[in-house]
């Protein structure tokens, strides 16, 4: 995956042949988020190539990023969708997505939303006892016969921040092995609501070694031989998402999703199996950037800030996760300007507000453009309106390189639209 915002020569950041620079000057002077279509469009054909000579479904994790442009062009090159809420499946509906190339996950999965996944076709992973039982009355209020898959936990180290590791033993997700005939029974005594067509896992995300995902498709694998030696037809293996990318752009080679795939590839021929992978930030993160202006610059104690018009509130991934994500200016410094280092804050109320800790930078003009690269997944899906700061814009560069907006920014107006007719 190469970075589509390259600095180049003249000292400006571009994002495709485009000036980020000249994008500011004619967008509404408040934080966007910039993404590039043809690096999405990039990245889908990566994964379509990785995939070439097996039967598969690249299910977009909706989560990562949730625009519904960004949504109906994913859908237009092909992708299905893996969705974690009924609002998630309502949308990827609406964005026009195949059903039964849809798959509805989740530990806590409601009855109402579970109908209207059955009404639909789409596949669902069973979680836990109590999900199973909502999925069999969710198929017999719609009337119709779900196709499942057994989301198990293969309890493989993802290596990751613990916040985002879910396939271990202890995860609140999906199902221990030793329960796994209880619910294949379970499974076979609601021969009408029910159809077990695959199992599933997830280990986790932020994930750099391909190797973890070897050997998690490995014991997965061994799980089908077991289920179908008791007579069930399942040909789906489901190997989650979680491919890591270049936060740190260092230069250091990561594993591409054809890496991902080959590792895998033999043993879903081996069982004649229909591969599905459920990628979220390796198909968005890369394609898109946090733009900032510079509000000022201070030193206080031994620290030098840099404070910009964003914050947490837009893009919490380095509060909440300790996440490094790359940080560069968007013109030349001032000639006069030298190197320090500084953190990287917002003007919200806490200290926890930074996008990023001991960067080295030039010192900044006021009102220059910051950016905070890789900012395609977990940022704008999570943002909030903390302290009233209004969810932003996005913005994409076409592939004949004009800019169109994709997401207009909340305003003021729309929060006070929640009060509207109140009364007690
Ligand atoms: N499938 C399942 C069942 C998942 O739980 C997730 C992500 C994905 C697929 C997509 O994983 P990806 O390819 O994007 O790594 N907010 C965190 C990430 C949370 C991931 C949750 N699950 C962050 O900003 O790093």
């Amino acid at each position: 995956f190469d970075h589509c915002f390259t600095k180049k020569e003249d000292g400006y950041l571009y994002c495709e042949n485009l000036k980020v620079q000249e994008v500011m000057e004619v967008v509404e002077k408040r934080p966007f988020y910039l993404y590039s279509k043809p690096q999405i469009t990039r990245n889908v054909e990566a994964y379509k190539d990785a995939l070439e000579g097996l039967n598969s479904i690249i299910g977009y994790a909706i989560k990562a990023n949730n625009n519904f442009m960004i949504l109906q062009h994913l859908r237009s090159l092909g992708c299905g969708a893996v969705l974690v809420s009924g609002n998630e499946l309502r949308l990827a509906l609406l964005a026009g997505f195949d059903p039964t190339r849809c798959i509805f996950n989740g530990n806590g999965k409601l009855l109402e939303d579970l109908v209207l996944a059955a009404q639909e076709g789409v596949f669902v992973n069973i979680d836990s006892e109590f999900d199973l039982d909502n999925i069999v009355s969710a198929a017999r209020i719609a009337g119709k016969k779900v196709n499942v898959l057994l989301r198990i936990n293969p309890d493989v180290d993802p290596q990751v921040h613990p916040y985002v590791a879910t396939g271990n033993k202890n995860s609140k997700f999906g199902i221990r092995n030793e329960k796994l005939q209880w619910f294949l029974d379970a499974v076979k005594s609601y021969p009408d609501e029910l159809k077990l067509v695959g199992a599933h896992c997830h280990l986790g995300s932020t994930i750099t070694k391909v190797d973890i995902f070897r050997d998690a498709a490995a014991i997965m694998v061994k799980f089908i031989d077991e289920i179908r030696a008791q007579g069930f037809d399942i040909n789906y293996l489901n190997i989650g998402g979680g491919l890591g990318i270049d936060y740190y752009h260092t230069g250091t080679v990561l594993p591409t999703p054809r890496d991902l795939i080959d590792t895998v590839r033999e043993l879903v021929l081996s069982r004649n199996l229909n591969l599905i992978i459920e990628p979220g930030r390796s198909l968005i993160a890369n394609t898109c950037c946090f733009v900032n202006r510079v509000t000022g610059v201070k030193t206080n104690g031994t620290k030098n800030f840099i404070v910009i018009d964003g914050s947490m509130a837009e893009l919490i991934r380095p509060s909440l996760y300790d996440a490094y994500q790359h940080i560069e200016l968007v013109s030349p410094p001032p000639p006069e300007s030298a190197v320090s280092t500084f953190d990287v804050v917002g003007p919200v109320c806490e200290s926890a507000d930074f996008l990023g800790k001991n960067r080295e930078l030039p010192a900044p003009a006021r009102d220059s453009g910051l950016v905070v690269h890789d900012a395609g997944a977990y940022c704008m899906s999570m943002a909030s309106t903390y302290n009233l700061k209004m969810r932003p814009p996005e913005y994409w560069v076409e592939e004949d390189g004009s800019v169109a907006k994709i997401r207009h920014g909340e305003t003021f107006e729309d929060h006070m639209r929640f009060f509207e007719g109140l009364s007690i």
